[in-house]
Formats: structure tokens, C-alpha cells, sequence
């Protein structure tokens, strides 16, 4: 009877220990989030514009109590450039950065930010970006349904290429060199007397080691991510053009999101591209010396022939900037 008793009140308290444990647990389980968006990147993990989106994610999660969760995909795992800028204006992506040659395909006055030799230095283009005319271009993109966050940093772009090193101008002659798939682009490097093969980011790798192009385009971090300096070992710092990136959210996400919501994601955006700024400098450093250390040759262009490539290049600014004559000069002015 008295074990029988025991038994009783055992049970009993096993039951209240786990109806206790039950509750505490349901107490302090996160609420589901309210949003779960999707980020695309089409860099690999550890480049500074991916720490730059991974550090937005965090961000926002932790200022909104983890009512809204971004999923960053790097890799270019939500697809290649140009598809993720489509899909976002249709809502099926929520965020991405995007460089803006790419971008400029579909609203082509941004186009203006990235001509050849535009700007004198680095310190010129954030003048720019950070000022009224990069406020404007962000909400220009409101137009083709994307709201436009931030700028983030990809510095200066140089040829680069498996064949010969590169100092004037007829060095380029003839040889076939990758651009992005932009018509700024093609125009650019056909003035140059190059032949000009858009490629997606995806696609230079193997098309340099077959040989089907001679050489790219590209800043020092994206030359040294993707390898391109194993297949591809002269290195011309001649940064014929600044391209800045845009951190970007589709309208449809947008329009979903409250004011206060709003003003939080608008914070780590400008928060996290002041991040990828800083990271990035250092990576430009680190970069180079690693494309130096497995034998990359360095060449760069005297006053002379960088004259003769900014001179080459004058007839598509006629093409591509004629109606915004108002903006270049600010742009100029600015310097
Ligand atoms: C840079 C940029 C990418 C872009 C690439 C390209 O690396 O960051 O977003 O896709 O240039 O040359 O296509």
C-alpha cells in the first residue's frame, strides 16, 4: 500500500516537472519571425561585399527583436546577376547587391556614375555617391521597382589578361577581353581597339583557362576570389573605370514593410556598406600582394598613354551621356 502510495506521488511529480519544463520551454521560445527575406550576393563568402550583407542580416534581426530574418545566399546561388535584378522587380528576390553596370541595363541614366576615367580618385566618387547625386540615383531606381539602399565599394577596375603585359595602348590591339553585360562596357573596351565579349562573373574563369577569351576586367579582389589570376597572370593597374555597387530591396518587399521597419533596414544598410568600405580597403591590399606572391606581373600606364586611352574612350560618353550633360558637370564639379 505505502509503495503503491510512493509510486502515485512519483508519478505526480514527474508530471509536474515535465509540465513545468513544457512551459518554461514555450516561454522562452523566439517568436516565429514575422518576415523571412532572401538576400543575393554573387560573391563568395568571405569577400567584403558578402561580410557586408551577412552584417546587414544581423543587423536588422537583432533591431527588430527577430520579427524579420534576411537569409543571405552568396555564390550567386539565387542566380547570376542580371536574373536576380529581374526577379527582384517582380518581388521573387527581397535584397541583393548588385554592381552598376549591371543595374544600368535597365535604367540606363546610372550609367552617368560609371563612364571611363571619370572620376580623379576614390575620395571624388564618395564625394558624389554621398551627396545629393547619390541620393538621387538611390530613389531613381524607384522607376524600374527597387528601392535603392546604399552604395558599397568595388574600387577601380583594370585589365588583366594571359597574353602579354599591357603599358600602351597597342598592347590591348586584338585581343579578346571579357566585359560585364552592359552595352557601356562593350562600347568601352571596342574604342579601345579590343574585341569585347560580355560574359557573365560566372563565366570568365573557364573561358580564360580555354582560352576562348585573353583577359578580363576586374578590381583586385574579384581578380584574386575567383582565381582568374592562375589563368590570367598580367595585371595592368590602369583603373580605366570606377563602377560603384547598390544595395538594393525589390518595391514589392518594400511596400510590405511598416515606417518604423522602414527607417531600421534604411540604418544597417548605410551601417553595413560603411562596413564593407572599410573592409574593403583592406582586402584591395591583400589582394594584390597575394596575386604579386604566385607571380602576377604589375604594369601601369604613364601620363602619356593614359591620355591616349581617355581620349579614345571620349565618343561614348556622346552616346551615353548626352541627356544628362547636367549631371556630368556636377559629377566634374565635384572634383
Ligand atoms: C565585380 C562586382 C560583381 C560583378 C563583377 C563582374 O566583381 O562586384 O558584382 O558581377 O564585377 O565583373 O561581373
Amino acid at each position: 500500500m505505502k509503495i503503491k502510495r510512493v509510486a502515485v506521488w512519483v508519478t505526480v511529480a514527474l508530471l509536474a516537472a515535465v509540465a513545468v519544463g513544457i512551459v518554461v520551454k514555450q516561454i522562452n521560445k523566439e517568436p516565429a519571425p514575422e518576415f523571412v527575406l532572401t538576400y543575393a550576393e554573387n560573391q563568395s563568402d568571405g569577400y567584403p561585399t558578402s561580410m557586408g550583407a551577412k552584417f546587414f542580416a544581423e543587423q536588422v534581426e537583432e533591431r527588430t527583436h527577430g520579427r524579420i530574418k534576411i537569409l543571405v545566399y552568396t555564390s550567386a546561388q539565387l542566380g547570376r546577376e542580371a536574373d536576380v535584378i529581374t526577379q527582384m522587380r517582380y518581388g521573387g528576390v527581397d535584397f541583393a547587391r548588385v554592381s552598376l553596370s549591371q543595374l544600368a541595363e535597365v535604367e540606363p541614366s546610372l550609367n552617368v556614375l560609371q563612364m571611363p576615367y571619370l572620376y580623379n580618385d576614390s575620395a571624388h566618387m564618395w564625394a558624389v555617391l554621398d551627396g545629393e547625386i547619390g541620393d538621387d540615383f538611390l530613389r531613381s531606381v524607384e522607376k524600374i521597382d527597387l528601392y535603392g539602399l546604399s552604395w558599397y565599394d568595388a574600387g577601380s577596375r583594370n585589365f588583366y589578361n594571359s597574353v602579354r603585359p599591357i603599358r600602351r595602348l597597342e598592347d590591348l590591339e586584338g585581343m579578346k577581353i571579357r566585359v560585364q553585360q552592359s552595352d557601356l562596357m562593350v562600347d568601352m573596351v571596342e574604342c579601345l581597339g579590343a574585341t569585347a565579349v560580355p560574359l557573365s562573373y560566372e563565366e570568365v574563369y573557364s573561358a580564360l583557362e580555354l582560352g576562348t577569351i585573353d583577359g578580363a576586367e576586374n578590381n583586385w579582389p574579384s581578380y584574386e576570389d575567383t582565381d582568374h589570376y592562375r589563368v590570367a597572370s598580367y595585371f595592368c593597374e590602369d583603373e580605366h573605370t570606377r563602377v560603384p555597387e547598390m544595395q538594393l530591396c525589390s518595391i514589392h518587399t518594400w511596400n510590405l514593410l511598416s515606417d518604423e521597419d522602414k527607417k531600421i533596414i534604411e540604418r544597417c544598410a548605410i551601417e553595413s556598406a560603411e562596413y564593407e568600405r572599410k573592409v574593403w580597403s583592406e582586402r584591395v591590399e591583400k589582394s594584390r600582394e597575394t596575386a604579386i606572391k604566385n607571380g602576377v606581373k604589375v604594369t601601369s600606364l604613364d601620363k602619356n598613354e593614359i591620355k591616349r586611352f581617355r581620349e579614345k574612350v571620349q565618343p561614348i560618353y556622346e552616346k551615353y551621356c548626352s541627356d544628362y550633360m547636367d549631371i556630368l558637370e556636377k559629377i566634374i564639379a565635384e572634383m
